[in-house]
């Protein structure tokens, strides 16, 4: 364990997801302490259960990020507990099956689908920051960090509300590191690639869809929760104190390059021309 985030207190929405329960581990395993709020207690409980096995302090609290009320009084809670709020992770994102079924090109968009994404992908990491800066602010320092996805930057052909939901988020991180940076507050936002989905887990990818997408990864490894949970908690430290409004894009180069790589390098292969 290191101790860089000593004293400091973090807080997880959707801290029992895969991205979110890694961060919330790393964050604990650097020193700092956490709130690990969840739609249901049960399993942010069960996150805590880990926190303590390994010898941190952790408080699971149930929440809905997109209900103010909810949000408001988590943010209490947080802060009758730990005392502060250094760091808040908007990880929570509306993410399960049918959110994924039902969310597909825009004139067959689902409104209510549209709506949801908006207020758990937006509205959600909005009333978080809203509701832990005036503590940020009385303390002269605070770090919000916001999850984004590669899908926010660049034009897909399906899943247009969480696309959306995604490229405000980015520009959120800017308002909040633009209004608040004079007093200390810093915000990044993480453009997140493809994570393959964990072995044992609910969620599947599609073979034929993760060859296309493993094709355009330029690294030799996949993305996992715990190199994504490295960069929150890069984030969270002060090493990376020169940033704020950024979008980090921790995607194994898949929007790196042009789109045609593959084609254009298998062109110049035909003809003798490359040796990658
Ligand atoms: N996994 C990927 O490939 C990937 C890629 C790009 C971006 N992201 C982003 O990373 C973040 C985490 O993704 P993940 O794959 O770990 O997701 P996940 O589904 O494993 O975890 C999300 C968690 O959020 C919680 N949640 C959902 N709605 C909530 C609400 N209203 N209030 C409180 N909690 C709520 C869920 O219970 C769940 O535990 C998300 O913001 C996602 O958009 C993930």
């Amino acid at each position: 364990m290191s101790n860089g985030l000593q004293g400091r207190v973090a807080v997880v929405t959707g801290g029992a997801g895969g991205i979110g329960k890694a961060s919330v581990l790393s964050l604990v395993k650097h020193g700092a302490k956490v709130a690990v709020v969840e739609l249901e207690i049960k399993s942010a409980l069960s996150v805590v259960d880990e926190v303590e096995r390994i010898g941190g302090e952790a408080i699971a609290i149930k929440a809905d990020v997109a209900d103010e009320a909810s949000v408001e009084s988590m943010a209490k809670t947080v802060l009758k507990a730990f005392g502060r709020i250094d760091v808040l992770y908007n990880n929570a994102a509306a993410l399960g099956f049918e959110m994924q079924q039902s969310d597909g090109a825009v004139a067959d968009m689902d409104v209510n689908t549209w709506d949801k994404a908006m207020a758990v992908n937006v509205r959600g990491p909005m009333l978080c920051a809203k509701h832990v800066i005036p503590t940020m602010i009385s303390q002269k320092s605070g770090n919000i960090i916001n999850a984004s996805s590669g899908m926010g930057a660049q034009g897909e052909v399906t899943r247009s509300a969480y696309a959306a939901s995604k490229a405000a988020v980015m520009m959120l991180t800017k308002s909040i590191a633009t209004q608040y940076g004079h007093a200390g507050i810093r915000s990044n936002a993480i453009q997140i690639g493809y994570l393959p989905p964990p072995p044992g887990s609910k969620k599947t990818t599609p073979k034929q869809v993760s060859e296309i997408l493993d094709a355009h990864h330029l690294i030799p490894y996949a993305l996992t929760a715990e190199k994504i949970a490295d960069v929150v908690l890069f984030l969270a430290s002060d090493q990376s104190s020169a940033l704020t409004g950024s979008t980090v894009i921790a995607d194994g180069g898949f929007s790196a390059h042009t789109p045609s790589m593959n084609e254009i390098n298998a062109f110049v292969r035909s003809i003798g021309q490359n040796s990658i």
